[in-house]
């Protein structure tokens, strides 16, 4: 599966999000992250589909957008219609998982499904077959800058595993405390998309730093 660096937009100034946007597009990013918290499914409040629409104009790079909500199916046509070109909602949502997907699919956005720390990655088994991408998330959802949970591997693999066998395409992506060292670990397990904030906004050349976490995530796939 092929690498992909996925910053995010958390760990940015907000008061310049388009600018940032910009340089992480063309600092050699693959997608650009935005996390959406409703201040409800996760204690914490960030921006919602008016503010992803006003950086979509400022860049083409694939938005990856990732539903950190409640409700994600009475909100994902405005997601979608904002410019999200994935959208990735929590299986621990209140929505009806499966009539999610299929509404996400209707309007021609890709689909992904997350799991929290502590939900067994079986739960996104049955979607396998209707989803884009599985992300895993390493730390509890809700801030930037918290420690990759190692015990998060052993899900990796066993989807990985899983995917293998039954012969299906589908993104692994791992989000929380992906750092250059981190990255490897996630990689090793069959992860191919990662996500990190503070690894990439926290270092003086966004470039490098999404260089170093390509270069440091494909050592282990070669
Ligand atoms: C956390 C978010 C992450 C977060 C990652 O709930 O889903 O995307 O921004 O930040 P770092 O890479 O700093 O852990
Ligand atoms: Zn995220």
């Amino acid at each position: 599966m092929m690498i992909k660096i996925s910053p995010s937009m958390l760990s940015c100034d907000f008061s310049k999000i388009g600018e940032e946007a910009e340089k992480i597009a063309q600092a050699g990013a693959d997608m650009l992250h935005l996390d959406v918290m409703d201040g409800h499914f996760v204690p914490n409040i960030t921006f919602g589909a008016p503010v992803i629409k006003s950086i979509r104009n400022r860049s083409d790079i694939v938005f990856d957008v990732h539903l950190m909500i409640s409700d994600p199916l009475k909100y994902a046509e405005a997601f979608i219609k904002a410019g999200a070109d994935i959208l990735t909602f929590h299986v621990e949502s209140d929505s009806d998982v499966k009539v999610t997907i299929d509404k996400i699919r209707s309007l021609s956005c890709k689909v992904g499904l997350s799991v929290k720390p502590n939900t067994p990655v079986e739960e996104v088994f049955p979607y396998l077959d209707v989803i884009d991408m599985v992300l895993i998330m390493t730390v509890e959802p809700g801030f930037g800058g918290q420690s990759f949970m190692s015990g998060m591997t052993e899900k990796i693999s066993l989807l990985k595993k899983k995917l293998l066998e039954t012969g299906k395409t589908v993104d692994i992506q791992v989000d929380g405390g992906i750092n250059e060292e981190t990255v490897a670990v996630a990689a090793q397990a069959g992860a191919n998309v990662f996500v990190a904030g503070s690894a990439v906004f926290g270092a003086e050349s966004y470039k490098e730093a999404i260089s170093l976490l390509r270069r440091n995530a494909e050592i282990c796939c070669l």
